[in-house]
């Protein structure tokens, strides 16, 4: 049963990235992916890709240890965010209002049921280019930077999850975001849970911690424009030094083409060609896939990578080990 079409969600704004590496981080980030920097605040950058409209989308803090800190997501207007707050009140999820920040006006902090630490907002800050990045055309939010990848915007974010049921029932049944694709394992758990706030297939995903850790990151993915940026992304990558964990290839749930890497924090980061495939109809049913039809790889074959049910940040313990143990096949 589809969930009604709802639009109290915009997207996904920003995230928070912890990083033990903070001037290797901001090299990728800013030299490999080509944001531009836009703000530094005590142990934090705040960088931006070149067609978002907004003043930002990752906050990179230096820190202990790896991981996310918190994700932003901006409601559709001022009424669908006091619409959400109000759901996600009743669920005693909510840790209350913040303050204007950076770039985003008043928000709603909460955690969803695994822990992770979220924000809701709408007042925004529009990036109003310089002299240095002003675009030739009036509907691009800033200049084409014709270097590195070349990364887009910040397009969707997957959550491990101890329990991808609960956290999957909590953006069904209180952000009312739509689910678009689902594993079904032979337990009748959830794998993994893809949710949707607009045409594109995708904008949350959890994926089963095999760790069995709660609020770990898996990864969050950029969009440039092409399949062919994504091949090159791994020239890319490859040239620096970037650990490449899988791909380039194409998924078969939901069918973006893809490739993940680990950035020098160790966080996993994804180039995705997330618009190629749109969801049109309106009351379109979930795909559900068995835990069977799931082992049988991506889309033309190649199996999933072993790690990518146990490297997620910050680490746990003994990350390497267990990383080792999966591409061992144990
Ligand atoms: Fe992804």
């Amino acid at each position: 049963m589809a969930v009604p079409e709802n639009f109290d969600l915009a997207h996904m704004g920003a995230i928070e990235l912890r990083t033990p590496k903070f001037e290797e981080s901001l090299r990728f980030f800013r030299d490999v992916c080509a944001m531009r920097e836009v703000a530094r605040i005590g142990d934090s950058a705040y960088l931006r890709c070149w067609d978002e409209y907004q003043l930002y989308s990752l906050k990179l803090t230096a820190f202990d240890t790896n991981g996310a800190g918190r994700t932003l997501y901006r409601a559709s207007s001022q009424d669908a965010l006091e619409r959400r707050v109000a759901a996600i009140e009743r669920t005693g999820l909510g840790h209350g209002w913040r303050d204007p920040e950076v770039g985003v006006g008043r928000s709603y902090e909460f955690e969803d049921p695994d822990g992770h630490l979220m924000a809701l907002y709408y007042d925004t800050e529009h990036y109003v280019p310089d002299d240095e990045d002003r675009p030739a055309l009036k509907n691009q939010a800033s200049a084409f930077p014709g270097r590195g990848i070349n990364a887009r915007r910040l397009d969707h974010i997957n959550y491990l999850a101890s329990d991808v049921n609960a956290s999957g029932e909590f953006w069904r049944d209180v952000m009312m975001a739509r689910e678009s694709e689902r594993v079904r394992l032979d337990d009748g758990r959830y794998g993994a849970w893809w949710f949707r706030f607009h045409q594109k297939s995708y904008d949350v995903v959890y994926s089963d911690d095999w760790t069995g850790e709660r609020g770990r990151f898996h990864h969050f993915a950029f969009a440039p424009d092409s399949r062919d940026d994504i091949l090159r992304a791994a020239d890319i990558c490859l040239e620096n030094g970037i650990h490449i964990e899988y791909g380039p290839y194409k998924h078969a749930i939901n069918q973006t083409f893809f490739l993940y890497v680990w950035e020098p924090g160790g966080n996993r980061i994804e180039f995705a060609n997330a618009q190629a495939r749109l969801i049109m109809d309106p009351d379109s049913p979930v795909v559900e896939w068995s835990q069977a039809e799931r082992a049988r790889g991506q889309a033309w074959g190649m199996k999933t990578v072993p790690t990518f049910h146990t490297h997620g940040t910050p680490y746990v313990a003994d990350q390497e080990e267990v990383d080792r143990r999966a591409m061992a096949g144990h």
